[in-house]
C-alpha cells in the first residue's frame, strides 16, 4: 500500500499542511525542528494509533487548538481509501472511513501499515520491556489487525482483575472479611483466554522474525551478528515450548495459582504477557547493558528492517518511514541501507542536508521550512 495525499490540520507545528504522495521514495529535506518528522509521525499514528515519540495525545495537538486532524488517502492495488482520525485529547477520539459516518479508531487499523524507524529506537535496545513489549504488539497487530481487540481486552481485563486484588489487600489489611475467590478465578479465566492469544501471536512473531533479525543486522553491521531473539516470559520458561493455544492456557492459570498468595498481598497481577521481556542477543550476550552504541543502533535498525521484510513477505506492503537515518551512518552503511529499501512501495525519508540522502533514492523531494513543505 501507499499513502497519495497526507493532510494535516493544528497536528504539532502544522496549522494546515497538504501533502500529495507518490509510490516510491520520497525525501523530507530541512533543518532541525521545522516539522520533517511532525510529518512522518502522523502517518505512523494512522498505522498504529499512537505516536512514536510520545505516549500521549495532547503533544500532538498544535499549541493553542483543540483538536488535531490527521486525513490520509491510501491506495492498496487498485482500491482507494481516505482515512481521518480527530485527536481529541482527554476525549475519544473519532475516525472516519470514506468520510461515511464515524467508525472506532481502532477500525482503522491495517489501512495503513508502516514500519518506521527514529532516532527514539535505541530505546527499544537500551530501555525497558515496555518499549520492547510495544514493538512486538504493534507489528503483531499490523500483521493481524484484529490483534488490536485482543490487546484492549486484555487491558481492560488486566485493570479489573487488578483492581479487585488491590481491595482483596485492602480488605486483608484491615482484618475485614475475606475475598469470594470464585470471582477472582473468573478473572483468571479472561485473563489466561485474553493472555495466551496475545502470548501466541508474540511467539509466533519472534519465531518468523528471528532468521530475518540476524539477516538484517548482517546486512547493517556486516559480521556483527549473530543476534538472537528470546522471549522471557512471566509465565515461565514453558511458553517456549508450548505448541498450542490452550497449553499457553493451562501454564498461564497454572502460573497464576502459583503466584496468587503473593498477588492478594501486593494487590497486583504479577503473571501474563504484561510483565514479560524480548531479550535482544548479540554474540551471547544480552544486548541491553552490553552492546555498544553503535551496535545498539544498528540492533534497533536491524529489527525494523525485519519487521518491513516480515510485512512484505506476507503481502502487506507497508511504507518504510526512515527518520533521520542516513547521518548516523557511513558511507558505505548508507548505500547498502538505501540499496535495501529502495525497491519500496513507498519509502518516506527524513534528513537534514540533501547530501546525507543516498543518490539512489531518487524521488520525490521535498523542502521542509518553518511549517511550509514545498516540492523541489
Ligand atoms: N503541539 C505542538 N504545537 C506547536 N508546535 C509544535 C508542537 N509540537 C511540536 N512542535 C514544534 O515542531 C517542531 C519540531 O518539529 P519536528 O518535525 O520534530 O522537526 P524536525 O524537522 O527536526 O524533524 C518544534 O519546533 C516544535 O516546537
Ligand atoms: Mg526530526
Amino acid at each position: 500500500m501507499h499513502v497519495t495525499h497526507l493532510s494535516l490540520a493544528d497536528f504539532r507545528s502544522y496549522a494546515r499542511v497538504e501533502v500529495p504522495l507518490d509510490p516510491g521514495v520520497t525525501a523530507f529535506v530541512g533543518a532541525n525542528g521545522q516539522g520533517k518528522t511532525n510529518l512522518v509521525e502522523a502517518v505512523g499514528y494512522l498505522a498504529t494509533l499512537g505516536s512514536h515519540r510520545v505516549s500521549s495525545d495532547a503533544p500532538l495537538v498544535r499549541m493553542g487548538a483543540d483538536r488535531a486532524v490527521i486525513r490520509a488517502a491510501v491506495t492498496q492495488g487498485e482500491r482507494s481509501q481516505l482515512v481521518e482520525l480527530e485527536l481529541n485529547p482527554g476525549k475519544a477520539n473519532r475516525a472516519r472511513i470514506n468520510r461515511s459516518s464515524q467508525v472506532r479508531p481502532r477500525d482503522v487499523l491495517g489501512i495503513v501499515r508502516t514500519v518506521l524507524f527514529a532516532p527514539e529506537d535505541l530505546a527499544l535496545v537500551k530501555g525497558d520491556p515496555g518499549e520492547r513489549r510495544r514493538f512486538l504488539d504493534e507489528l503483531v497487530t499490523a500483521r493481524s489487525p484484529r490483534m488490536a481487540g485482543v490487546r484492549s481486552d486484555y487491558e481492560r481485563v488486566l485493570k479489573q482483575r487488578n483492581t479487585l486484588l488491590k481491595s482483596a489487600a485492602m480488605a486483608r489489611r484491615h482484618g475485614g472479611r475475606s475475598m469470594d475467590l470464585s470471582t477472582l478465578d473468573v478473572w483468571d479465566q479472561h485473563l489466561g483466554r485474553v493472555g495466551a492469544e496475545l502470548l501466541a501471536q508474540r511467539l509466533d512473531l519472534i519465531a518468523t522474525l528471528q532468521p530475518l533479525a540476524d539477516k538484517a543486522y548482517a546486512d547493517v553491521a556486516p559480521g556483527g551478528g549473530p543476534v538472537m531473539l528470546e522471549y522471557r516470559s512471566s509465565v515461565g520458561t514453558e511458553v517456549e515450548h508450548a505448541r498450542t493455544r490452550e497449553e499457553l492456557y493451562a501454564q498461564l492459570i497454572a502460573a497464576l495459582a502459583e503466584v496468587r498468595k503473593q498477588e492478594i498481598e501486593r494487590g497486583v497481577t504479577l503473571v501474563g504477557p504484561h510483565r514479560d521481556d524480548l531479550v535482544l542477543g548479540l554474540r551471547g550476550m544480552p544486548a541491553k547493558g552490553y552492546a555498544s552504541h553503535g551496535e545498539s543502533w544498528s540492533y534497533a535498525l536491524a529489527l525494523r528492517l525485519a519487521s518491513y521484510d516480515l510485512l512484505r513477505s506476507e503481502g502487506n506492503e507497508p511504507v518504510l518511514v526512515l527518520d533521520d537515518v542516513f547521518a548516523e551512518l557511513d558511507a558505505r552503511r548508507r548505500e547498502r541501507l538505501a540499496e535495501l529499501v529502495a525497491q519500496g512501495e513507498q519509502v518516506l525519508v527524513t534528513a537534514a542536508v540533501d547530501d546525507d540522502v543516498p543518490g539512489v533514492l531518487a524521488g520525490t523531494r521535498y523542502a521542509v521550512s518553518a511549517g511550509e513543505v514545498d516540492r523541489l
